[in-house]
């Protein structure tokens, strides 16, 4: 606590001496939280303005590491919105079926107290967080984004694990992509990387079916994860 305090303290003295806080953030993550460090520096150095969707949220540990790095760029007018079922994975059909599973079905269920109890420990501020609970082929809809205040999207973490899912969630954010929004993918190289499922193909084709859409790939993270950054969107 008292290092995290000295730490921060740290950081604000200086940051606006260096304009580029993160130079000192170097040295307090984990590998897993890097591609947070990058993707908030990312967001940060090109002022763009933006919220940060979650797709997959579980016990909320990327979900408090996105925030906690947000936070140490100093993006606060950024909203946190996290999507999930909170009751694990749906029943496993069709392609997701098919072949070498890694996943079954209510696996990685986390409740929704629980989730809030983990983000509030993590020191995420509930004021900027707003929590979508439901299976996305049942929310993911007009009728969900007429709801919610969401303008534009800043960075879009999809850790679904399906190609289902994925297709919900792809079909979903369209609206909300500008150029320079960053979609990362925490499964993309599930399967044993067959480009034929998972979110490697729910991409392909959802990129096929909006050709108004160009992306370039960024940062590989973890054993699994993708992102890519979105180049250009016809309005
Ligand atoms: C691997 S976990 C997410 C882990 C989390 N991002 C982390 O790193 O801490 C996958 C999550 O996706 C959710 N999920 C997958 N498919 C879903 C669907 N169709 N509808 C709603 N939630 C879904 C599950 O409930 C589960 O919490």
């Amino acid at each position: 606590m008292l290092t995290e305090l000295i730490y921060k303290v740290f950081v604000k003295a200086i940051s606006p001496i260096l304009h580029r806080p993160m130079i000192i953030g170097a040295f307090n993550y984990t590998p897993f939280e890097e591609i947070f460090r990058k993707a908030m520096d990312f967001v940060w150095n090109n002022r763009l303005e933006g919220d940060y969707l979650e797709f997959g949220v579980y016990q909320g540990k990327s979900f408090a590491a996105a925030f906690r790095f947000a936070k140490l760029f100093g993006l606060k007018s950024m909203k946190f919105y996290a999507f999930d079922s909170f009751q694990g994975l749906p029943k496993i059909s069709g392609v997701d079926a098919e072949g070498f599973q890694h996943y079954h079905e209510s696996e990685l269920s986390c409740g929704l107290a629980e989730f809030k109890k983990n983000i509030c420990g993590r020191g995420v501020d509930p004021r900027r967080v707003v929590i979508i609970p439901g299976w996305y082929n049942k929310v993911l809809n007009e009728e969900t984004k007429k709801k919610l205040q969401i303008k534009k999207a800043a960075i879009i973490m999809v850790d679904c694990d399906l190609y289902a899912s994925t297709i919900s969630v792809l079909n979903f954010i369209t609206d909300y992509l500008q150029a320079g929004t960053i979609i990362m993918f925490h499964d993309w190289f599930s399967y044993r990387a067959d480009p034929n499922r998972g979110e490697q193909k729910a991409f392909r084709e959802w990129l096929k079916k909006n050709p108004s859409i160009t992306v370039t790939e960024y940062n590989r993270f973890g054993p699994e994860g993708n992102s890519f950054i979105v180049t250009h969107i016809s309005e």
